[in-house]
């Protein structure tokens, strides 16, 4: 018996990094995953890898920027995996960076976009989903920049992530008596695509670890494993956090 047996799940962002560790991860605890992310080609070769360890997968390619893609992950989970239990809204993106007047409307809309308005389309479709099942677990990627840090030329970033740091909180307060918890993980810098995108020297990803208490970035293994925490029952009384899983860079002024 393993902790999310009879679970299912909706990870979206599960191309790469966290996402991808908390697929792997969620199914080798018995949950069937449904992986979502635009590249359809990596998501066939990470289904094929939870089929290979023995667990149940599938892949829905799209775009969190859709509405219509909410709904589409939602309705594949009941019809074909009988209903909804767990969604780790992991997608997103730094966006459009540098100084804030000059960041372009459409920049800033577009990390909105991605990173906040995905969220709400995913939890439109997935409390009606969960409500059937009598609860469930909503568990959103939020950062600890623009919540502890404030990070300059990241403007957009921030915003959008505190704007999931208020829809949990949103949400945990409305679903909360019907079964439903809701919580956001704060990861600190973890070594994933992202943390290259924003690190582009040895020296700058040196620098950036070192902002951290722990001296180095998260492994997404690690970061996947506060998830699992979020999505089984160890969190039965946790609702409405938002959840420091940062090495101590909120901490750290060493
Ligand atoms: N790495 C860090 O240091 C760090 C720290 C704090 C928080 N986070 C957060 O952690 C989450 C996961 O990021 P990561 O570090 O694992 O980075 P990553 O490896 O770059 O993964 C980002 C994921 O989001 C997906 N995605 C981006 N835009 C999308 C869109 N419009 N539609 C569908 N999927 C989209 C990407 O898939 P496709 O490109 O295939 O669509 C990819 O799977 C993000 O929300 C990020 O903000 C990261």
């Amino acid at each position: 018996m393993t902790v999310l047996n009879n679970k299912v799940a909706i990870i979206t962002g599960a191309s790469s990094g966290i996402g991808r560790a908390a697929a792997l991860l969620f199914a080798r605890m018995g949950a069937a995953v449904i992986v979502g992310a635009r590249r359809q080609a990596e998501l066939d070769k990470l289904v094929a890898q939870i089929q290979q360890e023995g667990g149940r997968a599938a892949a829905i390619a799209g775009d969190v920027r859709q509405e219509s893609y909410a709904k589409s992950l939602v309705d594949f989970a009941e019809r074909e995996f009988g209903g909804l239990d767990i969604a780790f809204n992991n997608a997103g993106t730094m966006g459009e960076m540098g100084p804030t007047h000059q960041v372009s409307a459409a920049g800033w809309q577009d990390t909105l976009d991605t990173n906040l308005n995905s969220a709400f389309f995913g939890a439109k479709y997935q409390i009606p989903a969960m409500l059937k099942r009598g609860g469930g677990s909503l568990i959103f990627t939020s950062t600890f920049v623009g919540h502890t840090v404030g990070f300059p030329g990241a403007a957009a970033y921030a915003a959008s992530k505190a704007g999931l740091n208020g829809l949990t909180q949103a949400l945990a307060t409305e679903f909360g008596a019907q079964g439903i918890r809701v919580n956001a993980i704060l990861p600190g810098g973890t070594a994933t695509p992202m943390a290259h995108e924003m690190n582009h020297t040895p020296e700058a990803m040196a620098h950036t670890a070192s902002l951290h208490a722990l001296k180095r970035l998260a492994q997404p293994e690690e970061i996947a494993q506060a998830a699992l925490f979020l999505a089984s029952d160890a969190s039965s009384f946790m609702t409405g956090s938002s959840m420091l899983v940062d090495g101590g860079v909120s901490v750290n002024r060493t």
